[in-house]
């Protein structure tokens, strides 16, 4: 498990670095990992009409749910100012929040990330509570 948080950690860092985000220079990466044990990364993804850009969370499940997959058991996420090493904690939008909930069991782990050794893991309940939901 700390091994497999660690690699989710390295994912969501490495990912962080494809991040296109002129407008605001907040560089942000994630990273889900699925029941097959793939790990799908995304990054945020920003636009100059402000409207169309995506988080990295939702780009990274968005890419898995695309490819099919729908069972999720962590997300890992680093974001900070561009250009150097994340030196806080990124927690993800209420946006992803609601979409995580739409595919995630409330006690999925959602890993923060500073740097591999330095993590916050909270259940996806704990920072949603009260989800929403039609099914
Ligand atoms: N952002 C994310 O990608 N994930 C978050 O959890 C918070 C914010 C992005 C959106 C925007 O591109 C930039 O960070 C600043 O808000």
């Amino acid at each position: 498990m700390e091994e497999m948080r660690i690699k989710l950690a390295r994912a969501a860092l490495d990912a962080r670095q494809k991040a296109y985000c002129p407008y605001s220079h907040f560089a942000v990466g994630a990273a889900v990992l699925v029941k097959s044990g793939k790990i799908y990364t995304g990054c945020n993804i920003e636009n100059a009409t402000q409207g169309p850009g995506v988080c990295a969370e939702r780009a990274a499940l968005y890419k898995a749910v695309s490819e099919g997959e729908r069972e999720f058991l962590a997300i890992a996420i680093a974001g900070g100012p561009e250009g150097r090493e994340p030196d806080g904690f990124c927690p993800p939008c209420g946006v992803c929040r609601q979409a995580l909930a739409e595919f995630c069991a409330g006690e999925m782990p959602v890993i923060l990330v500073k740097n591999p050794e330095e993590t916050q893991v909270y259940r996806l309940e704990e920072l949603f509570p009260l989800a929403f939901s039609m099914r």
